[in-house]
């Protein structure tokens, strides 16, 4: 059976930040450029970014990104690549003033330049104290980006293609991407989307947990698709639970709170950070701050009459700093917590919030599937999706939104320079390219006796929160990778009973399972592997010993991890460990 194909110089899929600021390069370069989202753009998930977006402008106080570099790979426990972690802070000041004249709203300081609030990991003078490093437009950043990033590319006429899903990635027997294939959720109708090259700015998939922060729109079509075509997921094992989220909703609450003076209490009252981060406190990286908290609880200091959340404290605060700074979290305490924080703490848990790993890529946004570091023709990647690697095993607060500005914008750059030695012509499209799409199509079509959708994804997000969440245990994890081997069986028979064409969500929802649940395989596949703890990986059988600080194993365990499909297969890369033009920051413990 033949789709309609619709032809384009490059195709984007994912409307949030990266994919706004990846099209701005190609749109404004001249090159036909279409831009596939499940939403509208402003309503991507980047929408709910918080706190800031970070780069060593010194506003405030002296500043450099050196620091920052600095901070970035001690806040990945030295698994991030050191060239990437360089370009990525050394970029910084100039994709955020480059926002800045998009429109970007920023807050201002007295003297009218960029505001900036300290954030959890970032110090001065290579660990000294924190700094004011996260420029913030209140607690509303990532709303006011999308809306700077979306406005541009109008300008720039960048075509949309509104509330279409990527279903798989169009590669031919040489391992070219050739463009996508999708569905226009309101029509049911099956499209290819031919093209020279092809983004992926697809976002992360925290719905494989049962505590989220993320969108529900979060569920790693991307890495779902990749897998499928071949291309191995790296260091799936790392994800960040923000310590954050509102007691039994998992809305975020910024950390940006902690910037401004917010304090984290146990039952007792006490501030309990000073005890686990003496120098950086409530503004240590997340995996610490994650950490202490589950510890206050486990060891029965939680509050409430269940004992399991502890309190975010900003009742010492001005009034009107609060109404200032941090308005949005006022009003998601009052409408999820039921607590005006002008009056009261906010209960608080850690929940899931981003995955650092994703589809391996170099600084430029090309996608490397192997270790051979030979790019995959025709296939970029970017933001939260893709793995440059710049978080390793921990991500610092506020690199996200950077990350999706520099590498969205380096994506776009490499792939005009690619485009320069590429023919004219597209490539031909493989014979049969969309057979294995419209077979995944057909089978949900015509399953009978299948498995529920909603049950399927609630046993995967509830093994995955029990099996593999801030502590890991040997046993559990184990058991875990069984479970969710079970649970891909019913994936395979999901039924729908509503099987019309026009805006079926329950179509959608089935399909984005079949994503999730390889996002969940390769997590649990390789947390169970790697037999060491390292930043958010920490395990009951790598515990912090002398010989072993904090239960790290550099010498077995100081490299990448890549998952592949096929198989469930494990092959390891090492760190890159050579910046572009600094000394390497050498392996040291971790302490803040
Ligand atoms: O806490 C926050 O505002 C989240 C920021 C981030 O994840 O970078």
């Amino acid at each position: 059976m033949s789709i309609p194909v619709r032809k384009f110089d490059a195709v984007i899929v994912g409307a949030g930040g990266a994919g706004l600021r990846a099209a701005i390069q190609l749109s404004e370069a001249g090159l036909k450029t279409a831009v596939l989202s499940k939403v509208f753009p402003t309503r991507s998930h980047t929408v709910a970014a918080q706190g800031g977006v970070s780069a060593s402008l010194g506003n405030s106080e002296e500043d450099h990104w050196h620091w920052h570099m600095y901070d970035t790979v001690k806040g990945s426990d030295w698994l991030g690549d050191q060239d990437a972690i360089e370009f990525m802070c050394k970029k910084a000041p100039e994709v955020v003033v480059e926002l800045e004249h998009f429109g970007m709203p920023f807050d201002r300081t007295d003297e009218g330049k960029i505001y900036q609030r300290p954030f959890g990991g970032h110090m001065s003078n290579f660990g000294e104290k924190p700094v004011r490093r996260a420029c913030a437009a209140a607690d509303r950043t990532g709303h006011a980006m999308l809306h700077a990033l979306y406005q541009r590319n109008v300008r720039a006429n960048t075509q949309f293609f509104v509330e279409w899903m990527a279903l798989d990635l169009i590669r031919d027997e040489e391992g070219q991407v050739l463009g996508v294939i999708a569905l226009e959720m309101e029509t049911g109708e099956v499209v290819a989307f031919h093209a020279k090259a092809t983004i992926f700015a697809t976002g992360g998939a925290g719905r494989i947990f049962y505590s989220s922060t993320n969108a529900f729109i979060n569920t790693g079509d991307g890495l779902g698709m990749a897998a499928r075509a071949g291309i191995p997921l790296e260091d799936m094992e790392f994800w960040q639970f923000h310590p954050t989220g509102v007691a039994g909703a998992g809305v975020l609450i910024t950390e940006g709170v902690r910037g401004e003076g917010g304090i984290l209490r146990n039952s007792a009252g006490e501030r309990f950070m000073e005890r686990y981060a003496p120098n950086a406190k409530d503004l240590a990286s997340r995996d610490v701050v994650s950490r202490a908290m589950v510890t206050e609880i486990n060891e029965g200091r939680g509050c409430g009459p269940n004992k399991d959340f502890v309190l975010l404290d900003i009742t010492h605060l001005d009034p009107a700093t609060i109404m200032k700074r941090l308005p949005g979290i006022r009003e998601i305490s009052i409408q999820f917590a039921g607590i005006d924080p002008i009056k009261a703490p906010i209960p608080v848990v850690p929940t899931c919030h981003y995955q650092m790993g994703g589809i391996p890529t170099n600084y430029k946004g090309q996608v490397i599937a192997d270790a051979s570091g030979k790019p995959v023709t025709g296939f970029y990647a970017a933001g939260e999706c893709a793995c440059a690697s710049v978080h390793g095993a921990n991500r610092l607060g506020t690199n996200s939104l950077l990350d999706l500005l520099v590498f969205g914008k380096s994506s776009g750059d490499t792939v005009i320079e690619d485009m320069v030695s590429m023919p004219k012509d597209h490539k031909a499209l493989p014979a049969g390219f969309a057979d294995k799409t419209l077979a995944r199509l057909s089978r949900l079509e015509n399953q009978t006796n299948g498995s529920s959708v909603n049950d399927t994804r609630l046993a995967m997000q509830r093994t995955m929160q029990n099996h593999c969440g801030v502590f890991r245990f040997k046993d559990k994890l184990e058991e875990g990778v069984q479970k969710i081997l079970e649970i891909e069986k019913q994936v395979a028979v999901t039924e729908i009973k509503d099987k019309s064409k026009v805006w079926n969500t329950a179509r959608v929802e089935a399909l984005e399972l079949d994503n999730l649940i390889e996002v969940a395989k390769a997590t649990m596949v390789c947390a169970n592997a790697r037999k060491e703890s390292r930043g958010a990986h920490v395990r009951d059988d790598a515990p912090d010993t002398p010989e072993m600080p904090n239960g790290r194993n550099d010498a077995e365990w100081h490299k990448h991890t890549l998952w592949s499909r096929d198989g469930n297969k494990l092959s390891y890369k090492p760190v890159n460990m050579t910046p572009l033009s600094v000394e390497t920051i050498a392996l040291k413990t971790r302490s803040y």
